[in-house]
């Protein structure tokens, strides 16, 4: 590369200091063991990845109640704590550093997959459409639970005692997944949330859930070792909302005073609809770094991070299928290409075998 890159320059992500600004994004890969607990297969995984800057794990659930999918880790008991321990010690002995994204998924669950086969919650009694991934095989969404007041701090708790789990298990910092159609975005947006107490109507309402969560995990963590990713306009999950602009401006902005981090935004949709939202006025409601994601090339987020469009940029479906991912960027080398059969479930094929370039590539 003729001129220095930006995206391969260390940055201070709040109170973490990052080797540079490749992110690995949170990626579901549905691999964890019984009783959702992390295996020495997970451990590979991200140890194989650790030359990223930063590392977000898939996301992982705070509590039972919490879980949608199928073998996807949890933060919540003793065995999945040292099971993370295993995960962030092999990660710091590659002088990585790794986040936990902290789950919910509410409505996008099925009773099936919940103790006493409970009725999933929301923000309002909305079925989402679609089917959820159970171990039944494909299931219909159900209509949800409308939460009540003393339900929602019984989750607040949950994000208290799972970033404190988060601690425990050795992380260097943890994200607030709100994004994507999962239980706290459902409060977000207002497609979902139609609520008229004081967590809807107006995004000050509608971003309460988010906000009370957010002081519940820094009663362990300080805010510049916390992130929160939000995806304005992703239409996956059945998600919408009237004003997404508004509202994610108003976000970035009530955010802006805690010292956070980060702010990770997907950017766009997920199933690939145009963008309509501009990015550029979210990052300037935003007074702190802002990471960007979706779709990202290396090409695309050397320009971003060179023209303060981003400070950091993660990347999901790359880091799939390249766990030395940093490595080709800086020797220009072939990437590999993803192979959608294996990214959901199964064994080390398509996790933890794919190729590292060969050393003479990297020497040369
Ligand atoms: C998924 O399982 O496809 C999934 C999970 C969490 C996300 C996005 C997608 O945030």
């Amino acid at each position: 590369m003729s001129k220095a890159s930006s995206l391969l320059s260390p940055i201070k992500l709040g109170a973490v200091n990052l080797k540079n600004r490749v992110v690995m994004a949170p990626l579901t890969r549905n691999r964890a063991g019984e009783g959702n607990v992390p295996q020495d297969l997970n451990v590979e995984y991200y140890q194989q990845r650790a030359s990223a800057g930063l590392i977000i794990t898939e996301a992982s659930q705070i509590s039972p109640e919490g879980v949608g999918y199928p073998a996807t880790p949890g933060i919540h008991s003793s065995e999945q704590i040292e099971g993370w321990r295993k995960i962030t010690q092999a990660v710091h002995d590659k002088g990585g550093k790794i986040f936990i994204q902290l789950w919910f998924c509410g409505r996008i669950s099925h009773p099936s997959m919940l103790p006493d086969n409970q009725t999933p919650v929301s923000a309002s009694a909305i079925k989402p459409t679609g089917e959820a991934i159970t171990y039944e095989g494909m299931q219909e969404y159900v209509e949800p639970h409308a939460l009540d007041v003393d339900e929602i701090k019984v989750i607040v708790d949950q994000y208290r005692v799972a970033a404190s789990n988060a601690k425990a298990a050795g992380f260097d910092g943890v994200e607030v997944h709100a994004a994507n159609g999962y239980l706290l975005d459902q409060f977000l947006r207002d497609g979902s949330n139609q609520r008229t107490d004081n967590y809807g109507g107006s995004v000050e309402n509608r971003s309460r859930f988010l906000m009370q969560a957010l002081d519940a995990v820094y009663e362990t963590w300080d805010p510049a070792q916390v992130g929160v990713r939000v995806s304005p306009e992703n239409g996956f999950n059945d998600m919408k909302d009237s004003d997404p602009q508004n509202t994610f401006n108003e976000v970035a902005e009530r955010l802006s005073s805690h010292g956070l981090a980060y702010l990770h935004v997907l950017e766009g949709d997920m199933l690939g609809e145009v963008k309509k939202v501009d990015y550029g006025q979210i990052k300037n409601c935003f007074n702190g770094n802002y990471m960007a994601n979706c779709g990202y090339t290396q090409q695309r987020a050397e320009l971003a991070v060179s023209n303060n469009d981003a400070d950091v940029v993660a990347f999901g479906l790359l880091y799939i299928a390249n766990p030395d991912l940093v490595e080709r960027f800086s020797t220009g080398a072939e990437l590999n290409t993803p192979d959608k059969a294996t990214f959901y479930g199964g064994d080390s094929h398509g996790y933890t075998d794919y190729g590292f370039m060969e050393r003479e590539e990297a020497i040369a």
